[in-house]
């Protein structure tokens, strides 16, 4: 009799926790991918790229471009773009050397706020060239724009002299003209249209074709101040593509969601901020095309907060959040190519001043390893809140049966766990999960399915062990995590075609 009732007993806690994990499953995410569908967008092999700011070139000797440690780290994100530029890319003088020459700046301090002219040496600028022969990663350089002429038009001669210097060491490097013209009043109380800036810009094409560098690309204009409150970046934009005809290549501005000095814990997790970026985008994407333009965006200088990113935030586990959903909103966006700021330098470092790296680091080497740059169509319930995902053929290399891989990823801003489901696909197909986790949301520390992430002593990447998960099974997102979630044998035959 007892045990009949212990029984029952056991039943009813039984039903009632399994109808309410069934109520409780009806709430979590349900994300369908379509088979044999096309790729919505092909981004950049070098979608996900970095800046290292133009204001670190005043002290070169602080710049660790011949440090192994630097030098390895950054090699595991190739291929990629680094973009040098900047404020200070319009502050910089070019001077060739013949030998070794000591130059005392009397201002070296890494300051947004400096903006005294300076001196690249040739010797400099080489030896950043070779730290991207060795790292395998492009080069884009900002030349400076406020070398001008009497008239108002942009003095080249500078400019010749690095193209020429470049050409004659066989360097291959893409270029860009000044840095958020739009703000110039406000920075340098100077002002160049954005009609007078598409002239310059031509200019450059027609002197890069002519010393040599035809098949380089040119993007700009690098205009800021995108958002809602200070839309002069927008027109400034469209003025100039009204005017710049096709003297570039990509059409370029710069994103930010937060002013570092202000920014806190909670802005990280909201999902409002998280929107800003969409906001900005269609703005942008609108004023491009209802203005009859067919260019591609780049997202040239971005990051979580600007003013140098925000202190114990813009360097912690918790920028991860905006960093993955931005990498997976822009590329559903089709823009093209994202480039971080920064590699090193500033609260948004990737590698910090000991050379080590950050969590976005390894967020970032994550998706080099894990996503191509085939974007697909994920339907997921809402992608505007905490749960937001993204779907990408996976690399090629990533799976060796020669069967097509997706690779979906993305983020758990609730404080709790969340299930989801993935439908549309074959349940012969495996997931090979890989949750990252911190100890603590402004942690220093990132962990891969519990264990914390750090390189081995001889610099390599530690091997990554997934969670082997059944398609019907669900999948388990931990509360506030970023996932990768290999998924291999589906049938999205573009995702084997090169
Ligand atoms: C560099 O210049 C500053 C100011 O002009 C001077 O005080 C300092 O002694 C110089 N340093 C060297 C190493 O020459
Ligand atoms: C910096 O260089 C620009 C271009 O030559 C010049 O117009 C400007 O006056 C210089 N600024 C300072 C502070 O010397
Ligand atoms: C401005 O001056 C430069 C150098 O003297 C000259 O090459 C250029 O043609 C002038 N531009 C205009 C629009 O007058
Ligand atoms: C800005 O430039 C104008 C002349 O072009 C000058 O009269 C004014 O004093 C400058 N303002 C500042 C703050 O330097
Ligand atoms: C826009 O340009 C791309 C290539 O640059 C081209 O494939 C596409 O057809 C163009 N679209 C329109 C509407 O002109
Ligand atoms: C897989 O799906 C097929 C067809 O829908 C079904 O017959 C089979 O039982 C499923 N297998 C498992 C292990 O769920």
């Amino acid at each position: 009799m007892r045990l009949n009732l212990l029984l029952i007993g056991i039943c009813s806690v039984f039903i009632i926790t399994s109808s309410w994990l069934i109520n409780h499953d009806s709430l979590s995410s349900v994300v369908f991918l379509k088979e044999n569908q096309q790729p919505l967008h092909i981004v950049s092999d070098k979608f996900l790229s970095f800046g290292l700011d133009s204001s670190l070139l005043r002290n070169m000797k602080k710049l660790p471009i011949n440090d192994h440690k630097f030098i390895n780290l950054v090699r595991h994100l190739s291929p990629a773009y680094v973009r040098i530029g900047g404020t200070n890319a319009d502050c910089l003088y070019f001077e060739q050397v013949c030998f070794y020459k000591y130059i005392n700046y009397s201002h070296n301090l890494v300051d947004d706020a400096d903006i005294s002219n300076f001196t690249l040496t040739s010797n400099d600028f080489l030896s950043i060239y070779k730290f991207t022969e060795k790292t395998a990663i492009k080069m884009i350089f900002d030349l400076n724009v406020l070398l001008r002429e009497p008239n108002g038009s942009w003095n080249s001669d500078n400019t010749k002299e690095i193209i020429v210097f470049s050409k004659s060491h066989e360097m291959e490097i893409d270029w860009q003209l000044g840095n958020e013209p739009n703000s110039f009043l406000h920075v340098f109380n100077i002002s160049i249209s954005a009609q007078q800036l598409a002239n310059d810009y031509c200019k450059l094409r027609t002197v890069l074709n002519e010393l040599g560098y035809q098949d380089s690309i040119l993007v700009g204009p690098e205009a800021n101040h995108v958002d809602n409150e200070y839309k002069n970046g927008v027109k400034y934009g469209i003025d100039f593509l009204n005017n710049v005809n096709n003297c570039v290549d990509y059409f370029t501005w710069h994103q930010y969601y937060l002013n570092g000095h202000i920014a806190q814990l909670e802005d990280f997790l909201n999902p409002k901020v998280f929107n800003r970026l969409s906001e900005q985008i269609s703005t942008m994407g609108n004023a491009i095309r209802s203005n009859g333009h067919n260019v591609s965006m780049w997202l040239s200088e971005t990051s979580s907060a600007y003013g140098g990113g925000a202190p114990k935030l813009s360097d912690r586990f918790v920028a991860g959040f905006l960093w993955l959903d931005k990498l997976g909103y822009s590329a559903k966006a089709g823009v093209k190519v994202i480039i971080r700021q920064s590699l090193f330098g500033g609260n948004y470092a990737m590698i910090d001043e000991n050379l080590d790296p950050n969590p976005d680091w390894w967020v970032t080497l994550m998706f080099k390893q894990f996503v191509s740059n085939k974007v697909l169509s994920l339907n997921t319930p809402d992608n505007f809140g905490n749960i937001r995902l993204y779907a990408h053929c996976a690399l090629k290399q990533t799976f060796l049966n020669g069967l097509p891989a997706v690779t979906i990823y993305g983020i758990n801003l609730n404080d709790e766990k969340k299930r989801m489901y993935i439908q549309g696909i074959s349940n012969k197909s495996n997931i090979f999960a890989y949750f990252l986790t911190s100890d603590n949301l402004q942690s220093s520390n990132i962990f891969m399915n519990g264990e914390i992430l750090r390189l081995l002593s001889d610099g390599s990447i530690p091997p990554f062990k997934p969670k082997i998960i059944e398609v019907s099974q669900g999948i388990e997102l931990p509360s506030y995590s970023m996932v990768f979630l290999l998924i291999d044998n589906v049938k999205i035959p573009s995702c084997l075609e090169l």
